[in-house]
């Protein structure tokens, strides 16, 4: 019996991903896949998701009511990295404090 003959067993094959893309986060090219947040994708790579002149942020309510996690993509700030997808040349800036090119 293989994996995709029965649900149970199907779970056991493990995670699905999207296809393989990749974003922009500060200059630095971030592998990912389709169907994951801006958050996943950071957190793949570092421990922290953005940071301001005091302080580095993360993931606090990972649901989108805390702005814990706010960083700007394609130049619009305030954008909530745990419920936003990413897509493919998505371009992501985690330094709040710094200027914000359009
Ligand atoms: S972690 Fe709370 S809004 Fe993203």
């Amino acid at each position: 019996m293989d994996a995709s003959s029965s649900p149970q067993l199907d779970r056991l094959a493990g995670p699905r991903r999207g296809s393989a893309l990749t974003i922009d986060v500060d200059g630095e090219p971030i592998p990912c896949f389709a169907g994951e947040t801006i958050a996943v994708a950071i957190l793949t790579v570092r421990s922290w998701i953005s940071q301001d002149a005091v302080r580095r942020r993360g993931l606090y309510c990972g649901i989108g009511v805390c702005f814990e996690c706010v960083v700007a993509v394609e130049g619009v700030p305030g954008i909530r990295a745990c419920i936003t997808l990413v897509h493919e040349g998505m371009f992501v800036q985690t330094r709040l404090d710094a200027e914000i090119d359009a």
